[in-house]
């Protein structure tokens, strides 16, 4: 069924009521190029108009009952599971994804909003301490919560534009922290979809904004003192330019990754191989492998690496290329033809130093089909960078020792991806892997949104997931009573 979204004028969401700017910014598909539609531009003064209208509601907001805040985070929960077609309609146009990955996107943000409304439930329920375990606390009780810092300024990207938007949105509303969020300039509506259930709800005017500004007016947003904590998803080179202009903010950040599929030695039965190589074959390619944790390198123990690598071939091979609005679309176009040609530079650039194209390393436009390489030069740009699209490197490894050693020889450590059965092995790949998460039996790319999510090294700085960027955006405070009858 061909996308019918029609190009219409969106406004934004400024302090929770629409408004429309001076100027327009035009949304298209990367499948087509057609308009998908236009998005009014918030000027200098409505920005301001926002952040002062956060700030100044985050006190009323801080004491908003949790019963307020969780009933409309349910509220957006609920009008999302009503809407998925629509809205997986919406994300396919504006992003390329293909619907059946969009539909589960949507399925993602229906269960950060319903997570987030549980642990608002929960939050903050204070902790008790006593303090006469010393002598100089006799009659003394902590009594410890947690407070939102201050006003979220939430920066998201254009790869999964409606649930990264909810990962920022979804846990401040749960505190009681207002947010500014800029959704990403080349997929704004999918956010802006989110600021128009959020207007359904009784959340107090100035909590939340939906401001499609443009990334080159980013710097007056960071540097704003009013937006104390700055939560990015995004690439390793912006995110930590923002970290370093404002050292002294509280900044979450969710950067690259150049994820590993691990398979040991004992992972080595017909069956365990083609679970493998059909996971790594969907994975390497899902979205076109514009995800910071699709699989980018395999690492196969010698042992089972000439069996494996024709399965994943084959596995890549099946992926069904084409129109995102088609159901039976596995793999759409990148965001762009500049992202596609940046992807097929390097292609190039591997196979001119030396690599073998096993698969792929075609591109039409926008798309550039799925691809496979293997004898990867350590010293070219797709050993040393994250792709972003979707492209996987096979590297053959003797032990389980080496495997490790090549996903941790990386500038990158978001998730890890080990196939074996081995509970030790996996118990030793957890405390070896340099990485924020380490999936067993399964690709780099598993992700569940209540769990925790980050990386090291350049992959970020603190963790998403649902409640722990609840704490994230909070600090604890405590309070001492005094002369109690302990
Ligand atoms: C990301 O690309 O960082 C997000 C991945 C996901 O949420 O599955």
């Amino acid at each position: 069924m061909p996308n019918e979204t029609v190009a219409a004028t969106h406004a934004f969401w400024l302090a929770g009521r629409q408004a429309t700017g001076e100027e327009t910014l035009d949304v298209t598909s990367p499948w087509d190029g057609r308009l998908v539609g236009k998005v009014a531009v918030p000027t200098e003064a409505q920005v301001e108009e926002a952040v002062a209208a956060a700030y100044a509601v985050r006190d009323e907001f801080a004491a908003t009952p949790a019963h307020v805040r969780a009933a409309a985070l349910d509220h957006v929960s609920r009008r999302l599971v009503e809407r998925t077609e629509e809205i997986a309609r919406l994300i396919s146009a504006e992003n390329g994804k293909p619907m059946k990955w969009a539909r589960g996107e949507v399925g993602r943000a229906v269960s950060v909003f319903r997570f987030a409304a549980e642990e608002s439930r929960r939050f903050n329920g204070g902790e008790a301490q006593r303090l006469d375990t010393d002598a100089g606390g006799t009659g003394r009780l902590a009594l410890t919560r947690r407070f939102p810092r201050g006003v979220v300024l939430g920066i998201a990207p254009f790869n999964f534009p409606l649930n990264l938007c909810a990962h920022k949105i979804a846990p401040a509303i749960a505190v009681g922290a207002p947010i500014i969020l800029k959704p990403a300039p080349a997929t704004p509506l999918s956010g802006l979809l989110i600021g128009e259930l959020l207007a359904e709800t009784e959340l107090p005017a100035g909590a939340w904004s939906v401001l499609p500004v443009g990334n080159d007016r980013m710097p007056t947003l960071v540097q704003d003192e009013r937006l104390p904590v700055i939560s990015f998803t995004g690439s390793d080179k912006v995110g930590f330019a923002i970290m370093d202009s404002v050292p002294r903010k509280h900044c979450t950040l969710e950067l690259g990754g150049n994820g590993a599929a691990v398979v040991l030695a004992d992972y080595a039965s017909e069956k365990d191989l083609d679970w493998a190589a059909t996971r790594i074959g969907t994975f390497a390619n899902y979205q076109g492998g514009q995800s910071c944790i699709s699989v980018q390198r395999v690492v196969a123990d010698a042992s089972l690496y000439e069996r494996l690598v024709p399965k994943i071939v084959a596995a890549v091979e099946a992926q069904v290329t084409g129109d995102p609005s088609d159901d039976a679309t596995d793999v759409g176009p990148l965001v762009s033809e500049d992202a596609a040609k940046r992807v097929e530079a390097w292609v190039d650039e591997a196979v001119r130093a030396g690599a073998r194209l096993l698969s792929g390393g075609k591109r039409d436009g926008a798309s550039y089909t799925p691809t496979v390489l293997a004898d990867v030069p350590p010293d070219v740009t797709i050993s040393c960078e994250e792709v972003f699209g979707p492209v996987v490197t096979l590297s053959r490894v003797e032990g389980e020792a080496a495997a490790f050693e090549t996903v941790n020889d990386s500038k990158y450590g978001l998730q890890a991806g080990v196939f074996t059965h081995d509970v030790q092995a996996a118990f030793r790949a957890h405390r070896a892997l340099e990485v924020g998460g380490v999936i067993i039996g399964d690709i780099p790319s598993y992700r569940a949104d209540q769990m925790p999510y980050g990386g090291v090294k350049q992959s970020g700085v603190g963790r998403e997931g649902v409640k722990y960027a609840m704490d994230d955006y909070t600090y604890e405070r405590v309070m001492v009573f005094t002369g109690l009858a302990l």
